[in-house]
């Protein structure tokens, strides 16, 4: 029997896939390289259903004889594993970003006599569309709040945004840009305490209470899918916290973050300016067990957020308390600075890469932002949050839009400042 190779995502499947498989049967055992969520996410959204879903819908599927990861879009390993007699792919192709993984295909497949056979690709259907209509049609709590999970298990890093409203949640769901032919965007939010409070007009001291918060949560859940790591603050006295934990869970968020503070909130960044005291490690510590035995999924994740960084109580502390606070059940350390440069946070990174159990490691770097993505993920930084970049880019736009009506005594002048207006009126779908 010879031997048919096709790679497929197969997330959506749909007569096109049918089709390839069909064909590709007619020429020997059809064997499929299922492309893992580390592959797929490399160059477009992570798939909606898990591997090993997706491997069970296709290996139940007539004529596919065998299933087997492949780990990189590149077929190369794969191949020269299998030394299949003949590959399959539609002739979509030849053209576009996948020119040159066909290039590599055909001339590996030379080393042993293997043919590309490439059916005509099957018109007025594909996954891109059905994706879209699924992402109109919405999510679920549960599956919103596993994704953030998902996403550590299949990405280096996962890149976080600040939301505050709707409209902003809209923005990191959608914004999509194509960099070397691999699409980027944003795999989540980060419900940010700074910026939901700056939004309604009020300090960031947690006078904006849990359930104004969750008013402001409720309206991204309503219109996005992507999962949400919410800001906790202190997560308030521990009998208080298990209650927030609780309510996150139930409306599908991923994980919570809490910083070790006690008293009346103050903004991180004010650093030692501001009155700011420290939790001792066993308090905190036991509202974390607490928090943990609140939860009801094994997917939600309480993250420990250490400011011994931003109240200059130096490194040490800080190794110490991940430590602690990772022995008391955290799901994962976000460290915290308010320096310019980024070395102490990268001297945390070094040690903290040594410690023998570990979570995901979280950064928000806001002011020292020269930091790429390349560095962090070289560090071990698993999750990065821009923490309020939306928020503060927005701000000064409208303040300059009103000032220049003031100045002028009429709105023509800050005309070109602004969308055209049937731009706004149709820029969320269904206006009309
Ligand atoms: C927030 O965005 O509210 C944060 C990060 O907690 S910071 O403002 O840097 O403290
Ligand atoms: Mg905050």
């Amino acid at each position: 029997m010879k031997k048919v190779y096709v790679a497929m995502s197969a997330d959506l499947i749909h007569p096109g896939h049918l089709n390839i498989i069909n064909e590709a049967r007619k020429y020997g055992e059809v064997i499929i390289g299922l492309l893992t969520d580390q592959a797929i996410s490399s160059y477009k959204r992570l798939p909606f259903l898990s591997y090993e879903q997706r491997k069970i819908i296709v290996e139940n599927i007539r004529g596919v004889f065998q299933v087997i990861p492949q780990e990189t879009l590149d077929y190369v390993p794969n191949l020269k594993k299998i030394r299949p007699d003949f590959v399959v792919h539609g002739d979509d192709w030849r053209t576009g970003v996948q020119r040159e993984i066909r290039e590599m295909v055909i001339n590996t497949l030379k080393e042993w006599k293997g043919q590309l056979i490439e059916p005509k690709y099957t018109p007025g259907i594909s996954s891109t569309k059905l994706n879209n209509g699924l992402r109109e049609i919405g999510t679920t709590p549960g599956i919103r709040l596993k994704k953030l999970r998902r996403l550590l298990e299949s990405k280096e890093l996962v890149r976080i945004l600040e939301a505050h409203n709707g409209l902003t949640g809209l923005i990191v769901e959608n914004i999509q840009i194509k960099k070397n032919n691999v699409l980027k965007e944003f795999d989540g939010m980060w419900l940010s305490s700074l910026t939901d409070s700056t939004a309604k007009g009020k300090p960031d001291i947690g006078c904006v209470d849990l359930t104004s918060r969750m008013n402001t949560l409720n309206d991204i859940l309503e219109i996005t899918t992507k999962p949400i790591i919410y800001d906790g603050d202190s997560g308030g006295l521990p009998e208080h916290f298990v209650f927030m934990v609780r309510s996150l869970e139930r409306e599908g968020i991923s994980a919570v973050i809490i910083e070790d503070k006690v008293g009346l909130k103050k903004n991180s960044l004010f650093g030692i300016d501001a009155e700011q005291t420290q939790d001792s490690i066993e308090n905190f510590s036991r509202k974390i067990t607490q928090g943990k035995k609140a939860q009801v999924t094994d997917d939600f994740m309480i993250i420990a957020r250490i400011e011994s960084l931003i109240l200059k109580a130096g490194l040490e502390d800080a190794l110490k308390r991940a430590k602690a606070y990772i022995t008391a059940g955290a799901d994962g350390i976000m460290i915290h600075s308010k320096e310019k440069a980024p070395d102490e946070i990268l001297e945390f990174c070094e040690e903290y890469k040594k410690f023998d159990y570990r979570g995901p490691l979280i950064v928000v770097p806001s002011t020292y932002n020269q930091i790429t993505e390349t560095k962090l993920v070289k560090a071990g930084v698993r999750i990065v949050i821009y923490a309020n970049q939306l928020l503060r880019s927005a701000y000064p736009a409208m303040v300059k839009t009103a000032e220049t009506i003031l100045e002028n005594e009429r709105a023509m002048e800050c005309e070109e400042m602004c969308m055209p207006i049937r731009e706004i009126l149709t820029l969320i779908p269904g206006a009309k």
